[in-house]
């Protein structure tokens, strides 16, 4: 009895612990629960924000304005008041007990008590689904924290008739003072709430800004460059846990802007000379600084993602791309529990910062941290310069693969003239049916049917016969071709080869016959991911028309290397549209000024 009771004292100081944390939260009387992934209310106010919005005509505008005994500057078009538009009315941190990523119950602490009854009906509150404490989906049991908001449209307020209202207007290390003003102390940051008048905001729409939306990011090397933007970084919001908290907030004006680009930074184009591509492949980042693998050749101190972004910045100054396309494992799941926006915001960054257009795939460890496959493609397709698309068959439950899209560059001074291809699949990540072909998972019949058919009966058409046109296909894990060293058509020969063969080739043990498509679509190169040590093109003749089969090379120090040793490096293609005809190089972390590898496809 005496043993059994030993051996299950374990056990039964769990429960206690369970019980009494469940009970913990019972007696906080959970003002609301989050939730159990905590981010479904971040979704609210993004839909909020960009899907629900209603459409005003003129007359209703000046007809509420009027109401309000509001006269608007005569020069100014009602028109491009967006009365969608949210102002920050209260902020505040929600304290929470979790058990694993079960079980999650919450208290409010309210730090604030601005006047704000009248506006009970109106506002939302918005919870960032992020533990800036660090414990969810790290510890078994402990404290969790979340910052939350209450947002309220512009309409709401002018259709309550409110007269004055606190709204956040300031973030400081240092509290500030002033009459209209209140400020609250969050962890180490003042928000800032001052009284504005209506009629103050909406006389002087064309400075007026508002702060619209919060968040929070991770780590010391965090970056926000997100359109509108401003992550504070003179100091933490708080600096005692796991990575470091920043703020980030969003500032717009309330009118809107007369220029959007948009659009057209949806679309490729090609100006002058050639058109480059610069593959980043594999860049395996985390929150934080993140640790190193495999550093070769090895230095004094090793920081893993500072090193790949100093290697990635220097290489898009030398380039200077008009296309970048991160092939995968950008983002090192299980380095990003606590916040893969964080991640894939500074992943990012460096290329949003140029100005330049990307496209993305998902690797197999993209979608292992804090964001699923869904959520982290919807955040990738609303970045600046993003080209990352959804299919119209692309499902949360992956099925499809999420981010199957194709591209095409067009001719800047004749855009109806298009130039090149190019086509971005999900490669998926583990085979479902691992007692047949253990390993890793492929690009489904499916998939391969879907870019046949847009390509049929929508990019044919377009492509001119009378020269040459280049398609090209990125994707993340290799092509079960990508083993053919050895020539089909001339047995006993080898396939051209440039690059090294280092390792054992992951590609999957069954073959979908994705080849065989894109040779139908007339892709001519694809370049993959995945293998980091592998860094070769090979040109397969198992089709009618050669294909080059090309990998990226790892780019990225917080994964695997190895392998007698292996720098880091980042592949380019240059196209020239001309002559179709298409070059690649490499570059190593160690000595990016030179080129190596040099090769015509
Ligand atoms: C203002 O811009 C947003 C986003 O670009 C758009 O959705 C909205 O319809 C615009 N509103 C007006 C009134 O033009
Ligand atoms: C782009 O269009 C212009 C004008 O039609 C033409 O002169 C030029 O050759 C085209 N560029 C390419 C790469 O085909």
């Amino acid at each position: 009895m005496l043993a059994i009771s030993k051996r299950y004292s374990r056990l039964i100081i769990y429960c206690v612990v369970v019980v009494s944390i469940i009970l913990l939260g019972v007696r906080y009387q959970p003002l609301s629960s989050i939730g159990f992934l905590g981010t479904e209310d971040q979704y609210v106010a993004d839909e909020l924000n960009d899907n629900v919005e209603i459409v005003w005509s003129k007359e209703e505008i000046v007809g509420l304005l009027a109401a309000n005994r509001i006269d608007m500057d005569s020069k100014i078009d009602a028109m491009k008041l967006d009365l969608n538009k949210l102002l920050i009315t209260n902020v505040g941190l929600k304290d929470c007990s979790h058990i694993a990523t079960k079980f999650e119950h919450c208290y409010v602490k309210a730090h604030s008590k601005l006047p704000i009854d009248a506006l009970k009906e109106q506002k939302l509150e918005v919870t960032v689904g992020k533990d800036i404490k660090g414990s969810f989906g790290f510890n078994w049991y402990g404290h969790s924290e979340y910052l939350f908001y209450d947002v309220v449209t512009l309409d709401s307020l002018l259709q309550i008739k409110i007269d004055k209202i606190y709204v956040l207007t300031s973030i400081t290390e240092a509290k500030e003072t002033g009459d209209k003003l209140v400020s609250y102390l969050l962890h180490d940051l003042n928000f800032n709430f001052e009284e504005i008048s209506l009629k103050h905001l909406f006389q002087q729409s064309s400075e007026s800004h508002v702060i619209s939306d919060l968040n929070v990011l991770f780590g010391r090397d965090c970056k926000d460059p997100r359109d509108g933007w401003n992550l504070y970084k003179e100091k933490p919001l708080s600096q005692d846990f796991r990575y470091p908290s920043y703020l980030s907030y969003k500032k717009i004006p309330i009118l809107n802007q007369t220029e959007d680009n948009l659009e057209s930074n949806k679309k490729l184009y090609f100006t002058k000379g050639a058109f480059k591509i610069i593959q980043l492949a594999d860049l395996h980042m985390g929150v934080g600084e993140n640790e190193c693998v495999d550093e070769y050749p090895t230095t004094e101190s090793c920081h893993a993602d500072p090193k790949t972004f100093d290697f990635i910045n220097k290489v898009l100054d030398i380039e200077e791309p008009d296309l970048v396309v991160f092939t995968g494992d950008q983002i090192m799941g299980d380095r990003s529990v606590q916040d893969s926006e964080s991640t894939l915001l500074k992943v990012v960054e460096p290329v949003i910062k140029r100005k330049i257009p990307w496209a993305m795939v998902w690797g197999n460890h993209d979608d292992e941290g804090s964001l699923s496959r869904w959520e982290l493609s919807e955040l990738a397709s609303t970045l600046p310069y993003s080209l990352f698309q959804f299919s119209p068959f692309d499902t949360k439950d992956n099925s499809f693969g999420v981010g199957n899209y194709i591209h095409q560059v067009y001719n800047k001074s004749d855009p109806t003239d298009v130039l090149m291809t190019f086509y971005f699949l999900d490669s998926h990540k583990y085979s479902k049916a691992g007692k047949i072909y253990p390993g890793y998972d492929w690009i489904k019949e499916d998939q391969w049917a879907y870019i046949k058919n847009v390509y049929e009966n929508d990019l044919y058409k377009n492509i001119p016969t009378d020269k040459p046109h280049v398609s090209m296909a990125f994707f993340h894990i290799p092509l079960p071709e990508y083993l053919n060293i050895a020539s089909k058509k001339h047995p006993g020969e080898r396939n051209q080869i440039v690059g090294n063969f280092k390792e054992g080739v992951t590609a999957p043990k069954y073959n979908s016959g994705g080849l065989e498509v894109l040779n139908q679509l007339g892709v001519e190169v694809t370049s993959c991911g995945h293998d980091h040590c592998n860094d070769y093109c090979l040109k397969d003749d198992t089709e009618s028309n050669p294909v080059w089969l090309c990998f990226g090379g790892g780019a990225g120090e917080g994964g695997y290397a190895g392998y007698g040793g292996t720098e880091r490096r980042i592949r380019t293609y240059e196209i020239n549209p001309y002559n179709g005809n298409i070059y690649t190089w490499k570059r190593l972390n160690g000595s990016p000024d030179k080129s190596f590898d040099y090769q015509q496809l």
